[in-house]
């Protein structure tokens, strides 16, 4: 089975490509943007920029797959706040080229999407929850969702919820790695504590993804974590496993900051019809021990 993974250069990519090129029986082709950040490994690079369609049928001309899975996006809030032409470009344009090459080989087709759909007035939500999106971010990951559940090709929506871990040569950080960073230089951090989120390690992401593209399974699935936290206590269980100054965090309302794009107040999901496949994820304490293994 020959398998594309786009956003290749991002944490979720870069997990799955570590994960599925180490199966024999798979064909691994990744793709990012300008040059290859993952370590070596059985799996073939071609850079591509979805925004561009020539790019993209070219891209699935070379790689020929029978299932792609679809990672790739503008994943910064603020950013696609600030830029909204340039975040649907990247989110809702670059998948429906993707559709429509993914069309002429009738593959199956794996959306990875957001907690940001949902508004957050009534975490933790289940699959058949009606979204709300309340950021350019989280409108352009519905838009995409549509499009690619009205494709007319077998296909999933897999969201997730605040992804943790390391990356090879990331371009940006996730909360566990910002607030070690932060409390090993005795940096004093801010970190709220009136918003609820279902983290979500990125090995158990990846593999969860795997779990319903290998399946070909259809429709909409949540992975996530089981635990609902708030950064605050994340970031304090983030000190508490690598031996951090707790002291140095302190917790504040969402309203101290001024940023561009609105946040749900309370996400998270119900992962039942996940854990029905076979998705087990790890708890906080056992992700943040793996993060620490694979950093030290
Ligand atoms: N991280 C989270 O907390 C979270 C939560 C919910 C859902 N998700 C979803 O999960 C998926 C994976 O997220 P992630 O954490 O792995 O994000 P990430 O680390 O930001 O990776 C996204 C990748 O997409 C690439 N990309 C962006 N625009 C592109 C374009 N025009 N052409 C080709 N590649 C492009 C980026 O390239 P560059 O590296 O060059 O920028 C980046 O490598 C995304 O769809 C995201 O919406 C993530």
């Amino acid at each position: 089975m020959r398998v594309l993974i786009t956003g290749a250069n991002g944490l979720l990519g870069q997990k799955l490509v570590s994960l599925l090129s180490g199966m024999h029986e798979i064909t691994t082709i990744a793709t990012g943007r300008g040059p290859n950040r993952n370590p070596a490994g059985s799996y073939s690079y071609l850079s591509a920029d979805l925004t561009h369609p020539e790019e993209v049928n070219q891209l699935i001309i070379a790689s020929r797959p029978d299932v792609l899975i679809h990672c790739g996006a503008m994943t910064q809030v603020d950013e696609c706040e600030l830029h909204p032409d340039q975040c649907w470009q990247a989110n809702v344009s670059g998948t429906e080229y993707l559709l429509a090459a993914a069309k002429t080989l009738n593959a199956y087709f794996l959306y990875v999407s957001t907690d940001f759909v949902f508004d957050g007035e009534n975490g933790p939500y289940e699959e058949n929850d009606l979204p709300n999106p309340i950021s350019h971010y989280g409108r352009s990951k519905l838009e995409a969702e549509s499009l690619v559940l009205n494709s007319g090709l077998k296909a999933s929506i897999v969201r997730t919820v605040l992804v943790y871990g390391v990356a090879h040569d990331p371009s940006r950080s996730n909360i566990v790695l910002w607030v070690k960073n932060s409390l090993e230089q005795h940096k004093p951090i801010q970190v709220v504590n009136d918003q609820w989120r279902t983290p979500t390690l990125a090995e158990d992401l990846a593999f969860g993804c795997w779990l319903v593209a290998k399946n070909r399974h259809q429709g909409i699935f949540h992975l996530s974590g089981e635990e609902m936290v708030s950064p605050y206590s994340l970031a304090i269980m983030v000190a508490d496993c690598f031996q951090l100054d707790r002291s140095l965090i302190s917790a504040v309302d969402a309203s101290t900051f001024t940023q561009p794009g609105k946040r749900p107040p309370r996400t998270g999901f119900i992962i039942e019809k996940a854990k029905g496949m076979g998705f087990r994820p790890k708890s906080i304490a056992e992700g943040l021990a793996i993060v620490e293994s694979q950093l030290s």
